[in-house]
C-alpha cells in the first residue's frame, strides 16, 4: 500500500514577542512558575497588522516556493480564531497565495483538535486520488483575559503541511484512537475575544481524552506503548505535555522516561499556545532537531477542548534531515520585536474583532499584512517582504 502522510511542514509567527520573566515581573509572580512550573519562557503576540490568515499564507508560502501549485485541490484551514462566522479564512490565504481557482477551500473547527482533524481529512482525500496534494493549514492566536491565570499561556503562530503520497517526513499509519466528550472545561462564546476558561478541570479532560484515545488506539490494533520511539503532545504549555506523558506511562505500568520529550518543547517553549498549531510546532522542533528519527515510529497526541482528541501514529522516512527547515524556523523566532509589558498591554486591550472602518498601521515584516476593514470586508495585501 502506498504510504501517506506529511510531505513538508513550515512554521510561522508573530512580529512580537513577549518575555514571560518580564510579564512575572509586573505582575508579582516568581519567573519560575511560568519557567518551570508552566515550562513556558516567551509568547508570541500578533501586530496589529497580523491574524490567523498572515501567519497561515506565511507558512504556506514557504512551502509553495518549493514544490509550486500541482496537484494541490484542496485547501483545508484549522482555526479556532476565526476571523469571519462565514467565510473560510482559508479563501483569504488562497487569494493571498494566488492558489489556482480549482481548489476547495473550507476551514476546520473544534477547538485545537482541528488541525489534526484537517490533516486526517488531507489523508483521506490523497487516499482517494494519490496523484493529490492537500495543503493544510492550522494558525491560531491565543488570546486570553488580560491579567488572568491563563495569561502566561498565550501564544501565537501557524503551520502548513503539504500532504501527499510517498511523503518525505512522516508517513502516517491507518489506526487512530479517537475520544470525544461534551465537556465546558473552554469555550469561546460568540460575544467575546477571549474564552471561558475552567483550568483545573481542562487539565484532567486533557488527560481523559488522552487516555479515551489511546484505549481505541489499542482496541484498533494500533502499536503499543513500547513500539512507539518518540511522544508528541498537544502544548497549551510544555508541562502539560509532561503531565500527559507521565499518565500514559503510568497508565500503561511504565517508568516514566521524559528525555525525548524536552527536543519537541523547543519551539512552543519560545511561541506558547498556538492552539490548532501547537502539536505540528511540537513535531517541527522534533524533525529539526533529532537526527536519530529516520524509521522511528512516532506517537502523536491531538487535544481540543470541549473536548475532542486522537492519538495518531506515524513513521518518520528516512530522507527526512534533508526538509527541515530547522534556519526559517530559528531566524522567524529570532526576528521577532519584544514588547515592553506597557506595550503588549496597550495591544491586547485595543484589540477588536469587530466589523468597524479602520486602517491598521504598517508593522509586520512578514510577507502579508491584514490591511483593515473597509466597507465591513476584511481587507490583505502583499507586502514589500513578500
Ligand atoms: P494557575 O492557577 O496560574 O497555576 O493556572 P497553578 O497555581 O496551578 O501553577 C501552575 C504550575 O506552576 C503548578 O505546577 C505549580 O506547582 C507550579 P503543577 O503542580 O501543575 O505541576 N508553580 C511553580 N513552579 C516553580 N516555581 C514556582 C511556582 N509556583 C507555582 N514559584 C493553568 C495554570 C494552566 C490552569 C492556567 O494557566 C490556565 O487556565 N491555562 C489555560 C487552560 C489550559 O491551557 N489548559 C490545558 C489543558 S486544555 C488544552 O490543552 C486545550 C487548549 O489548548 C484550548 C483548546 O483546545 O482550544 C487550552
Amino acid at each position: 500500500m502506498t504510504s501517506i502522510g506529511i510531505h513538508d511542514l513550515a512554521v510561522a509567527t508573530t512580529h512580537h514577542v513577549l518575555d514571560l520573566a518580564e510579564l512575572a515581573e509586573a505582575t508579582g509572580v516568581e519567573p519560575a512558575k511560568y519557567h518551570r512550573g508552566l515550562g513556558q519562557e516567551q509568547m508570541s503576540f500578533p501586530a496589529p497588522d497580523e491574524d490567523i490568515v498572515t501567519m497561515g499564507a506565511s507558512a504556506a508560502a514557504l512551502l509553495l516556493a518549493e514544490h509550486g501549485t500541482d496537484g494541490i485541490r484542496s485547501l483545508l484551514f484549522a482555526t479556532e480564531s476565526g476571523v469571519d462566522q462565514s467565510k473560510a479564512a482559508g479563501v483569504f490565504a488562497h487569494h493571498l497565495l494566488g492558489l489556482p481557482s480549482t481548489v476547495r477551500t473550507v476551514e476546520f473547527k473544534q477547538a485545537c483538535y482541528g488541525g489534526a482533524a484537517a490533516l486526517q481529512t488531507a489523508l483521506g482525500i490523497v487516499a482517494r486520488n494519490p496523484e493529490e496534494r492537500v495543503l493544510v493549514i492550522a494558525s491560531d492566536v491565543a488570546r486570553y483575559e488580560l491579567d488572568g491565570p491563563a495569561a502566561p499561556t498565550q501564544g501565537a503562530g501557524a503551520v502548513a503541511i503539504l500532504v501527499s503520497a510517498d511523503p518525505a517526513l512522516l508517513a502516517i499509519e491507518p489506526h487512530s484512537g479517537v475520544h470525544t466528550a461534551d465537556i465546558d472545561d473552554f469555550w469561546r462564546p460568540n460575544d467575546t475575544t477571549t474564552p471561558l476558561v475552567d483550568g483545573a478541570l481542562s487539565l484532567q479532560t486533557y488527560l481523559d481524552a488522552l487516555l479515551g484515545s489511546w484505549g481505541d488506539l489499542q482496541a484498533h490494533g494500533g502499536p503499543g506503548v513500547d513500539e512507539i520511539d518518540r511522544f508528541l503532545y498537544h502544548q497549551p504549555f510544555t508541562k502539560m505535555a509532561r503531565k500527559a506523558h507521565a499518565a500514559l506511562f503510568r497508565h500503561e505500568d511504565r517508568p516514566v522516561d521524559e528525555s525525548a520529550l524536552e527536543t519537541s518543547f523547543l519551539y512552543n517553549r519560545q511561541l506558547g499556545n498556538s492552539y490548532t498549531a501547537s502539536l505540528f510546532v511540537g513535531l517541527a522542533a522534533l524533525l529539526d532537531h533529532d537526527d536519530d528519527l529516520a524509521g522511528r515510529r512516532l506517537g502523536l497526541f491531538s487535544y481540543g477542548s470541549g473536548s475532542v482528541g486522537e492519538f495518531l501514529t506515524g513513521i518518520v522516512q528516512s530522507g527526512y534531515r534533508e526538509r527541515r527547515r530547522r534556519e526559517a524556523t530559528e531566524s522567524a523566532l529570532a526576528a521577532r520585536v519584544p514588547l515592553t509589558v506597557e506595550e503588549y498591554r496597550a495591544l491586547h486591550v485595543s484589540y477588536t474583532d469587530d466589523s468597524d472602518e479602520r486602517e491598521t498601521p504598517r508593522t509586520t515584516a512578514a510577507p502579508f499584512r491584514f490591511a483593515g476593514v473597509r466597507d465591513r470586508i476584511r481587507r490583505y495585501e502583499r507586502t514589500a517582504g513578500a
